[in-house]
């Protein structure tokens, strides 16, 4: 069989992390798909960047969308980041021409998912996008396959590794919000722009698209009521220690007799509770499924290695053929969430 041919836009930690994957389990991969995995081109901001990785033989083709329509390519993988171009014409792009999609962008997930999803159905190619959630989690796959014949009632959980971080940081060791955040931006957790991390917006998108394979509704990140962690100071951890709490930034997602509620805000959760002890970058997803007690996926959601590790498996999952339907159902069969953020309460 013919290997699969990947495009590969952007080169970052992850994208590097990805590309000496496909290198190094080359014969995992072989096994698992039936078919050997090739990068075939690759696209960067700058090309001239160091990077630890073996590019001899791969094309740098001219743009993203000119990798995208590659008449070699099988499978683009669009890590490029952003709601926007260059990404979202990309994969558009490469979708329109019958080509899948591998990408970790979550972020274009909550604002375009819905439309891409209807272009991969119409064209035939998959869009795959373990990676957008919990990095090296499989909640995605748990959701949408694992749980298929279970209702969900919630899903709720810890989805930014770096909020997470600064306030583990904050609560051990009282230092300020500013240096518990350079350190999250070093270790390349945070986002370009980190105010998506802090204000809660990158949490909003994840859980939008959690609870879109949850419930069957239309993946909508304006539904979603969000506060972030910005105004938290180590005082206020104290305070909250000193009654036997610790604060995490929690997104929840549940099923209510109004409709779907999601909303993400900073939470006192009791120091004795499970996801009290979840520390540092881990992030942790909780799915209450009916009938059967609540199951919790715990661990590294964010960082190139973690990130690349997800990225792989659904490259992996084109190579041998399994084409989901990206939000669970096809697209006609999902419902609408509620257009105006719900109340908290
Ligand atoms: N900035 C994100 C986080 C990266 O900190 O969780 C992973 O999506």
């Amino acid at each position: 069989v013919a290997p699969l041919k990947v495009g590969i836009a952007g080169l970052g930690t992850v994208g590097a992390e990805v590309v000496r994957l496909i290198e190094t389990q080359a014969r995992v991969l072989t096994g698992r798909s039936g078919r050997g995995i090739r990068v075939v081109a690759v696209t960067a901001r700058s090309k001239g960047k160091k990077r630890s990785i073996d590019l001899r033989g791969v094309e740098w083709a001219k743009d993203p969308l000119a990798l995208a329509t590659h008449p070699e390519v099988d499978c683009f993988v669009e890590l490029m980041g952003g709601a926007g171009d260059p990404a979202l014409s990309a994969v558009e792009a490469a979708l329109a021409a019958g080509k899948s999609v591998v990408t970790a962008n979550k972020a274009l997930l909550a604002k375009h998912g819905i439309k891409l999803a209807k272009a991969a159905e119409k064209h035939g190619g998959a869009l795959n996008f373990e990676a957008a959630v919990g990095a090296a989690i499989p909640v995605i796959k748990t959701l949408r396959e694992g749980l298929a014949g279970t209702g969900i009632n919630r899903v709720y959980g810890i989805l930014n590794g770096t909020c997470n971080y600064i306030l583990t940081r904050m609560e051990q060791e009282g230092l300020s919000f500013a240096e518990c955040l350079k350190d999250a931006q070093r270790l390349g957790y945070a986002e370009a722009d980190p105010s998506f991390d802090v204000d809660g917006h990158d949490t909003a998108q994840k859980l939008a698209i959690l609870a879109s394979l949850a419930f069957g509704t239309k993946v909508a990140q304006s539904a979603v009521y969000v506060e972030g962690i910005s105004s938290i100071a180590p005082e206020d951890l104290r305070a909250a220690a000193e009654l036997g709490y610790r604060v995490k930034l929690l997104g929840v997602a549940v099923r209510t007799a109004k409709g779907i509620e999601q909303r993400v805000h900073p939470t006192m959760v009791p120091k004795s509770s499970s996801i009290a002890q979840v520390m540092g970058v881990t992030n942790a997803v909780t799915i209450d499924g009916e009938g059967i007690p609540p199951i919790t996926l715990v661990g590294p959601g964010a960082g190139g290695a973690a990130t690349a590790s997800a990225v792989v498996a659904d490259i992996a999952d084109v190579a041998r053929g399994i084409r989901a339907n990206p939000f669970g159902r096809p697209i006609a069969q999902l419902r609408d969430t509620a257009k105006a953020p719900m109340e908290r309460h």
